[in-house]
């Protein structure tokens, strides 16, 4: 960290987060080689799975085929902030969002004949074509045209003039096993694929590889990945460390902003659910559930101060969590790891989610965008 950065840290913020640019740039590579797949859709939506959209664009702008964003008004921010990657929006936009998205140039998700001509005729009316990606539904039961319906629905949305087929795509609702079900899924879509090849219909990009899809998964029938979480250096389950090397890109920071000594027998936060039978040190952070700790992590959660690891004393707070510092001497100011690495430890975002009893989807994607962001080599 250079000596400004560590100023602003230092005199500026509470708490913050880090970001590792090195780390993400090689995760990208290292879904590359596993993959055998250069081109790639990176998944940013959800403020870049809570890292920070802009700085995570920042970083990869130019060094992706597309940003992929699930609202409108993260594909504008990018399409004004980092004009170099074309930005795909997975999300299927409103009646009234749609001249909007057409006039920013971004790539459109197409779930349905109605959506498509729905944009046809907007963009003509603009006098434009727009670029589409049809999501195709093998499975997932969600977004996407199902599939035995989508090659009757393709032949006519191929005869909308406002449109550009650029992409097919689809995904995987259990990329993490190699089942029947996801093998399924595959032979479904690549036989729509074939048979729309000789049809004489054919796509720049064809993708349905997230993060696991990436690391295990190899087709040459699909030729762009479209990672999200394994980005940022969070597996996207067990079972996968052999697959690839991933570093977390994130972590997250707090500083003490005060210590006290209590009492055997004194209470600490809501509940007085923690209540010590000797004497013992209090830290208190200024970080609590509204800036995204996950209140349910209370009881098992620990935090890193100086290379070793402390447990929370009682529950989380909206915007403090109290941690047993022990006999430990500390002084307020100084700096605790909530996610990410102090000496020899590390609490990964999965760790934390296992904590929370939930996913680390979950725990990162709701960080307070209002935490500064701070981006490192
Ligand atoms: C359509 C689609 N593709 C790709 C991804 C990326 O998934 P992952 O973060 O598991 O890589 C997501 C994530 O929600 C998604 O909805």
């Amino acid at each position: 960290m250079s000596q400004l950065t560590q100023s602003i840290v230092k005199h500026q913020h509470a708490s913050w987060v880090e970001l590792r640019s090195d780390r993400l740039l090689a995760n990208l590579e290292a879904l590359r080689q596993r993959s055998g797949t250069s081109d790639a859709l990176a998944v940013i939506k959800a403020n870049a799975y809570g890292h920070g959209l802009n700085e995570i664009a920042k970083i990869l702008d130019g060094r992706v085929n597309f940003f992929g964003v699930a609202t409108l008004r993260e594909g504008l921010e990018l399409k004004e902030r980092h004009p170099g990657t074309p930005v795909f929006l997975f999300g299927h936009p409103f009646p009234h969002e749609v001249s909007a998205a057409i006039g920013a140039n971004l790539v459109l998700s197409v779930s349905s004949f109605d959506k498509a001509k729905e944009i046809s005729d907007c963009s003509e009316q603009l006098g434009r074509q727009t670029r589409v990606h049809l999501k195709i539904d093998t499975g997932m039961g969600r977004m996407g045209i199902k599939v035995r319906e989508a090659a009757r629905e393709i032949m006519k949305i191929r005869a909308l003039k406002g449109i550009l087929l650029d992409g097919i795509y689809m995904h995987f609702p259990t990329a993490e096993t190699d089942d029947d079900f996801r093998a399924g899924q595959v032979a479904k879509f690549s036989a729509l694929i074939e048979d729309l090849d000789r049809g004489g219909i054919a796509f720049r990009f064809r993708h349905a590889q997230n993060s696991a899809a990436s690391l295990n998964l190899k087709t040459p029938m699909l030729n762009m990945i479209r990672p999200g979480l394994a980005l940022y250096g969070i597996y996207p389950g067990t079972g996968f460390a052999d697959a690839a090397c991933l570093e977390p890109v994130l972590s997250l920071k707090s500083r003490i902003t005060l210590i006290k000594r209590i009492d055997a027998g004194d209470s600490v936060g809501y509940g007085r659910e923690y209540r010590p039978d000797r004497e013992t040190t209090i830290a208190v952070l200024p970080f609590g559930y509204s800036h995204g700790y996950p209140w349910a992590a209370w009881k098992k959660a620990c935090v890193l101060y100086k290379g070793k690891r402390y447990p929370l004393a009682g529950k989380v707070s909206m915007d403090y969590l109290t941690v047993n510092l022990g006999d430990r001497k500390a002084a307020e100011g100084d700096t605790v790891t909530l996610i990410g690495e102090d000496g020899d430890e590390r609490i990964t975002a999965d760790e934390l989610a296992g904590w929370a009893g939930t996913i680390p989807y979950e725990v990162v994607t709701r960080l307070n965008p209002h935490i500064p962001r701070i981006v490192l080599s």
